[in-house]
């Protein structure tokens, strides 16, 4: 089983970056888990240029979709929106025929607000990705910076994590991608 991770933030210690990392620290053996990185390598979309030969990076991360059974997103929000270079990512994968009905998991780095998950629902439901409503999971990081490690030391997140984990592989199993395991207990 293959997961890609989707993180709508640039910052080097992006929090929600640190959520995805955290998550897959606790997959369980024989799901691999990749993490696409170049959002801001992407190209401004642009619907001219939406067509073959596409930019090498569209290419590359439309293949990454491709081989994923599962992708998981965590992003921030950015004045009651989603961040713009996130949302481009999003408007390269619309003509992707890869990315109607994947299942997606989303991990909302919760800090009381829910403009950016609401936009992101109805993105995703608009381009006919199926959201596995079990592995939506808010996490109450709270106001101040958390990086990785923190993230697994608290207990609550890490139940939340493992959670979405067990959500997702479910999920997997149901559909016949991976054999049944339990997180990891690391
Ligand atoms: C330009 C900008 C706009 C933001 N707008 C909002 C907002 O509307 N609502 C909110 O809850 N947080 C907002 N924030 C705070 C970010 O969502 C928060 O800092 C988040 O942790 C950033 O994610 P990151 O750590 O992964 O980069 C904004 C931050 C920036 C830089």
């Amino acid at each position: 089983m293959r997961i890609l991770t989707l993180c709508g933030s640039l910052r080097a210690r992006s929090s929600n970056r640190a959520v995805l990392n955290a998550f897959a620290r606790l997959v369980p053996p024989g799901v691999r888990v990749e993490h696409f990185d170049r959002l801001g390598s992407l190209p401004h979309f642009n619907p001219d240029t939406d067509f073959e030969p596409l930019p090498a990076e569209v290419s590359s991360l439309r293949s990454l979709v491709a081989h994923a059974d599962v992708l998981v997103i965590s992003t921030p929000e950015y004045v009651h929106g989603l961040p713009g270079s996130f949302k481009n990512a999003l408007d390269w994968l619309v003509s992707d025929p890869a990315f109607a009905g994947k299942p997606v998991a989303i991990l909302h780095a919760s800090r009381g607000s829910s403009w950016a998950l609401d936009s992101l629902r109805e993105v995703l439901a608009t381009m006919s990705a199926r959201i596995i409503e079990a592995a939506v999971v808010p996490l109450p990081l709270g106001s101040s910076q958390i990086d990785e490690e923190a993230i697994l030391q608290r207990e609550d997140l890490r139940r939340l994590l493992e959670g979405a984990v067990v959500a997702v592989v479910a999920d997997a199993v149901g559909k016949g991608y991976v054999a049944s395991a339990p997180p990891n207990p690391r």
